[in-house]
């Protein structure tokens, strides 16, 4: 047995263990909801639409170098494991609410913690709830996500929306369940308008309908330095604002939050947080 698979089976039996309980760590210090979910939309038809991973390329991802670099999702004792597992308690609520399957994560400043939150979220959706959970890096100035997962992506997002590849001869199995990720491929200077454009547009309605009953995970870049969360941001049901304690100032967040202005952002991460 791989040692990935090995701890998957351990977090299962750590999670009958507990019986489904959280431990809740000074929840709501450290995620605080921004705004109220968007309640008009109509729910979308959930009809079961099975994931097709037949060509994704399959891949082992390591384990300790996943606790390295913070994806703490696998590690279900871990402190930040249970603000992650807080989080998507309350952005799947929301989106349950407003009838929405796609999540956009981004921060004010580069460097706060946004990929790594994409990775932690997208792995609890899909490892924890058993829901078929696609992670999209769309930072593709700094496509980083197939780097902390531990894998080569030579192609990604990037070819797809510069050349004519298949879709699904870019998506990767990351060796756990219910999980598949699309990298970024080689890093593009003018990702903005590649984001903006017709064929990332008709690729995130294909996405949305095809994959109805999955969750979408989009890893952007930041806020502040970058126009392609905003631009992107039209394009899905709710944003999460990653904090970086002790780092992002209160005129980041307010100079953010004017900008997220009338968006439906769900809630915020207070990231990289010591604990007490
Ligand atoms: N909760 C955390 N605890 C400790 N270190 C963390 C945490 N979250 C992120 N980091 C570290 O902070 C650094 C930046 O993280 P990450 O790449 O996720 O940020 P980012 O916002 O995506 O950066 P960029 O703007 O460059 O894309 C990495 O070294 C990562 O391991
Ligand atoms: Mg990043």
């Amino acid at each position: 047995m791989s040692k990935l698979k090995k701890a998957l089976e351990r977090a299962k039996e750590t999670r009958k263990a507990e019986s489904g309980a959280f431990k809740r760590s000074e929840p709501e210090k450290q995620i605080t909801p921004l705004a109220p979910p968007e309640t008009n939309k109509k729910q979308p038809s959930r009809e079961k639409v099975k994931p097709t991973y037949k060509r994704s390329r399959v891949i082992e991802i390591d384990q300790a170098s996943l606790k390295k670099d913070k994806i703490i999702s696998l590690f279900l004792q871990d402190q930040t494991a249970d603000q992650i597992r807080i989080l998507r308690t309350q952005i799947l609520e929301r989106l349950k609410e407003s009838g929405g399957n796609s999540i956009l994560i981004s921060s004010a400043n580069p460097g706060e913690g946004k990929t790594i939150t994409a990775i932690n979220l997208a792995i609890s959706i899909a490892h924890e709830i058993n829901r078929t959970t696609l992670l999209v890096d769309a930072d593709l100035r700094k496509p980083f996500i197939h780097k902390y997962l531990g894998f080569e992506a030579e192609k990604g997002l990037s070819q797809y929306l510069t050349g004519d590849l298949d879709l699904a001869d870019l998506l990767i199995n990351p060796g756990i369940d219910k999980l598949t990720v699309l990298p970024g491929g080689r890093p593009l200077p003018n990702s903005t308008e590649l984001l903006g454009a017709p064929r990332m547009q008709s690729l995130v309605k294909e996405l949305k309908s095809r994959y109805s009953d999955r969750y979408i995970v989009y890893d952007t870049p930041s806020i502040l330095t970058r126009a392609d969360p905003i631009v992107f941001s039209h394009n899905v049901d709710g944003i999460v604002l990653v904090i970086e304690a002790e780092r992002t100032s209160n005129k980041d967040l307010q100079r953010t939050m004017e900008l997220l202005k009338d968006k439906p952002v769900l809630g915020t991460l207070f990231n990289k947080a010591r604990s007490v």
